[in-house]
C-alpha cells in the first residue's frame, strides 16, 4: 500500500547524532526506496524531508528546531506538498510535546517506531493531521527493514539496541530504552552475506557491545560473536562502543586472536577521577581502568585506544580533572572525542548543583584538547618508515588528487592518486602505503602496491 502511496516522490535525510542514528537512517533510505521513493541532495527538492535527531547534548537539540523552520522558507516541491518527519532521540523523547519548538512538522517517529516509518509517511500525504508513534511497544524490527548502505565496502551491524547503565549525565537510556541483542545466528548470517557481496569492513555497533547476549539467557556473548564475525570472511572487524566495566578477559583474547579484528579499541574513560566516576555512576575506578589498558597492551601492544571524555562535570574540581589529563597522558590516546558536560533534563546528574564558571570550563576543555594532540602525534609517529595497509575511502577534502583512507589502526592516511588514475580504481580496496610523514590527525607517504 505503501509502496504505491510514495512511489516517485523524492525523499532527503539529514542525520544527527551517532553510529546507531546513521543506520537507523540507512534502513529509513532503504524503506523509501522499496516504496518507489528517489533519494535528493537538496531539501528544497524533497517531497519528504527526513531528520534523524539526536539529544545527547543541548547544541544537538537546537540544530534541530533550525534545520526545521528552516524548511518553511523552502520552494514547493515536486509534488505540490512536503511532509517533514523528525525521527530519532528527540522524536522518542519529545512525541507531540515536539510541536511546541516547531510547529510544521508531520510525522513524529520515534526509536522504537522506526519500521512504520513510511505507513506514517503515507498517512501525512493523505491528511492534515499529525502522525506520531512513539510507543516502547511499537512492532517491528529495525533489522527487518531493507537497507540502503552508504557505501559499498563498509557496513554498520547493529549488534544490539538499548542501554541498561544509565551512566548520570546520559540521556541515552530514556531514549533508546533497554539493552536488546540481536540473535546470534542473524548477525552471523548478515555479516557473511555482506562479506559475500564484496563488503571489506563491519563496525559492529551497540552503546556497550561488551553486554552482548546478556539479555538472553545461555546466548554467546560478545567474544564468542568475535570469533565467529571473524569466520564469516570480512576483511576488516571493528566494533563500538566498549564499557570498561564490561571488557572481558577473553574479550581482549579474541581480539588479540581473530585476525580481522582490527588493533582499535575505543574504550570510553569519561573522568581520571575515581570520585567523579562514581557520580557518574560508571562502576569502574580510575584503578581499574588503568589496569585494563594494561591487560589489553599486553596482548595488543601496539593497539590504538581511543575514548570519550567530559569535561565539567557538576562539582569537578581541578584537582579532578588534573587526574583526568594525567590518566589521558599515561594511556597515550590515539584520539579522544571531548565532550563539555551538557545538563539533561531527567537524568540524575541534572540536579547536580554545580557553580563552576564557565571560563574554568573551557579552559580545562583546552589544556584537555592540548594534550590529546600531544599524545596522537607521539602515537603516530611509530608509524614513519612503514608500510601500512590502508583502506581507501574517498579524497583528501582538501585535495582530490589525494587518496584518502584508514589504516588497521584506525588512522586516516593519505598518499597521492598516480598520474591519470581515477579514485574509482581506488575505492573500498586496500593499498599498501609507505608513511613519510607522521601528523597529529593523520599520516601520509606514498603507493606502495596496487589496489586489492
Ligand atoms: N555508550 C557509549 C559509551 O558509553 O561509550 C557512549 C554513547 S554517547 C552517545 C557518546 C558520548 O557522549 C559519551 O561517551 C559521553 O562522553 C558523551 N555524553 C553523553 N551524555 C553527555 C552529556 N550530558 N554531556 C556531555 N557529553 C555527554
Ligand atoms: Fe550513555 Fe553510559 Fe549508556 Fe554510554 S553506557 S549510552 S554513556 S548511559
Ligand atoms: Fe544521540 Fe541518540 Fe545516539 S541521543 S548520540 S543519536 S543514541
Amino acid at each position: 500500500m505503501a509502496m504505491r502511496a510514495l512511489q516517485g516522490k523524492t525523499y532527503f535525510i539529514r542525520t544527527f547524532g551517532c553510529q546507531m542514528n546513521l543506520h537507523d537512517a540507512e534502513r529509513v533510505s532503504g524503506e523509501l526506496d522499496a516504496c518507489g521513493c528517489l533519494s535528493v541532495s537538496d531539501p528544497a527538492e524533497a517531497d519528504i524531508v527526513v531528520f534523524m535527531t539526536c539529544c545527547v547534548r543541548e547544541a544537538a537539540d537546537q540544530r534541530l528546531y533550525g534545520q526545521c523552520n528552516s524548511c518553511k522558507s523552502l520552494p514547493a516541491p515536486p509534488s505540490g506538498k512536503r511532509v517533514v518527519a523528525v525521527g530519532g532521540c528527540i522524536a522518542q523523547r519529545d512525541g507531540e510535546g515536539l510541536l511546541v519548538n516547531v510547529d510544521n512538522v508531520n510525522v513524529i517517529f520515534g526509536t522504537h517506531a522506526i519500521a512504520h516509518v513510511s505507513e506514517l509517511i503515507e498517512a501525512a500525504f493523505e491528511d492534515d493531521e499529525r502522525h506520531i508513534l512513539t510507543a516502547e511497544d511499537a512492532s517491528g524490527s529495525a533489522t527487518a527493514m531493507p537497507w540502503h548502505r552508504a557505501t559499498s565496502y563498509h557496513a554498520w551491524v547493529p549488534i544490539m539496541t538499548g542501554c541498561n547503565n544509565f551512566c548520570s549525565y546520559c540521556i541515552v537510556p530514556y531514549v533508546r530504552g533497554r539493552e536488546k541483542s540481536r540473535t546470534f545466528e542473524e548477525i552471523v548470517d548478515e555479516v557473511t552475506g555482506l562479506a559475500r557481496i564484496g563488503v571489506r569492513e563491519v563496525t559492529l555497533l551497540g552503546q556497550n557491545v561488551n553486554s552482548y547476549g546478556r539479555d538472553r539467557y545461555g546466548a554467546p556473548r560478545f567474544a564468542e560473536l568475535l570469533r565467529a564475525v571473524g569466520e564469516t570472511g570480512v576483511e576488516r572487524i571493528r566494533f563500538t562502543s566498549s564499557h570498561p566495566k564490561d571488557l572481558l578477559p577473553e574479550t581482549i583474547a579474541a581480539m588479540a586472536e581473530v585476525p580481522a579484528v582490527m588493533p582499535h579499541l575505543h574504550l570510553a574513560v569519561q573522568s581520571g577521577s575515581t570520585r567523579i566516576l562514581h557520580e557518574m555512576n560508571r562502576r569502574y575506578t580510575r584503578e581499574d581502568y588503568l589496569s585494563l589498558v594494561h591487560q589489553v597492551r599486553e596482548r595488543i601492544p601496539e593497539i590504538a585506544l581511543t575514548t570519550d571524555i567530559i569535561v565539567g562535570f557538576p562539582g569537578e574540581t581541578e584537582e579532578d580533572f588534573l587526574e583526568t589529563l594525567s590518566l589521558a597522558r599515561e594511556v597515550g590516546y590515539a584520539q579522544a572525542f571531548t565532550f563539555i558536560y551538557s545538563r539533561r533534563e531527567g537524568t540524575p546528574a541534572a540536579r547536580i548543583p554545580d557553580d563552576t564558571p564557565r571560563e574554568v570550563i573551557l579552559d580545562r576543555f583546552d589544556r584537555l584538547v592540548s594534550v590529546i594532540e600531544d599524545t596522537a602525534f607521539a602515537f603516530n609517529q611509530v608509524e614513519l618508515g612503514r608500510r601500512v595497509p590502508v583502506l581507501v575511502e574517498g579524497t583528501s577534502k582538501k585535495n582530490p588528487h589525494m587518496l584518502q583512507g584508514k589504516s588497521p589502526k584506525n588512522q586516516t592516511v593519505h598518499a597521492p592518486l598516480p598520474e591519470g588514475a581515477s579514485l574509482d580504481d581506488y575505492l573500498g580496496r586496500i593499498v599498501d602505503i609507505d608513511v613519510d610523514t607522521a601528523r597529529t590527525w593523520y599520516l601520509s607517504g606514498s603507493l606502495a602496491s596496487d589496489p586489492r
